[in-house]
């Protein structure tokens, strides 16, 4: 397993910010899908479980997917007697059942290297019809991880949607939920567009 980028975070992940921000994307994402009791629901980088947490109640299983251990022991302390709770501790690559009804994700994607590749999976692992619902940041310029290198700053929705499309999966829509405002760089207010993109599963 690769080095924990988010060990030194996980401990105070939970911070209004981050709450209210998961709960914008578990709004948005609400208004766009009706999660349904029968449904085993995967979430990929579940974190702390702020968003999953949310759908828990509403589906039969959610898989909590992260290559995270520390974000997923935040998670598992808030678990306890959630007996339709999967911990999957590694790469989304290593769920191998085709049970998923249904995928989200909320600021993950621009941490996944290979999203080609990613998608290929979720559509051998998926129902049919299955739907996802990733939530991530649009193209910005590097600044939102404070240049760090990170796989991807932010996505352009029309690309992203056709490596849905290539993928096997029809867009159904892709649209801002959400402005983020934080500091880009010292003292300067940097503005950051939240979408949400919903696709569904089409048989090849
Ligand atoms: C910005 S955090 C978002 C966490 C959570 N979704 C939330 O909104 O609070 C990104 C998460 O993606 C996870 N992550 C990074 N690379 C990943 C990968 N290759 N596969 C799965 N999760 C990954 C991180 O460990 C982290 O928990």
């Amino acid at each position: 397993m690769k080095t924990d980028n988010f060990a030194d975070r996980a401990a105070e992940w939970d911070s209004p910010s981050k709450i209210e921000m998961t709960d914008k994307f578990v709004a948005a994402l609400l208004k766009k899908v009706k999660p349904r009791a029968d449904w085993k629901a995967l979430e990929i980088g579940a974190g702390t479980g702020l968003v999953g947490l949310q759908i828990l109640p509403e589906v039969k299983t959610v898989v909590f997917e992260d290559t995270s251990e520390a974000m997923l022991e935040v998670l598992k302390q808030k678990l306890t007697g959630s007996g339709n709770a999967e911990i999957l501790h590694g790469e989304v690559f290593e769920y191998q059942k085709k049970d998923i009804d249904f995928v989200f994700s909320c600021m993950a994607f621009h941490h996944l290297p290979d999203i080609d590749k990613t998608l290929n999976h979720l559509h051998k692992i998926t129902t049919e019809n299955a739907l996802i619902a990733v939530g991530d940041i649009r193209t910005e310029d590097g600044s939102f991880h404070h240049f760090e290198p990170i796989p991807h700053t932010g996505f352009d929705t029309n690309e992203l949607a056709s490596q849905f499309s290539k993928a096997g999966f029809e867009v159904l829509s892709a649209e801002t939920y959400n402005v983020l405002e934080r500091e880009r760089t010292p003292g300067v207010i940097g503005s950051y567009e939240q979408f949400l993109l919903i696709a569904e599963k089409r048989d090849e």
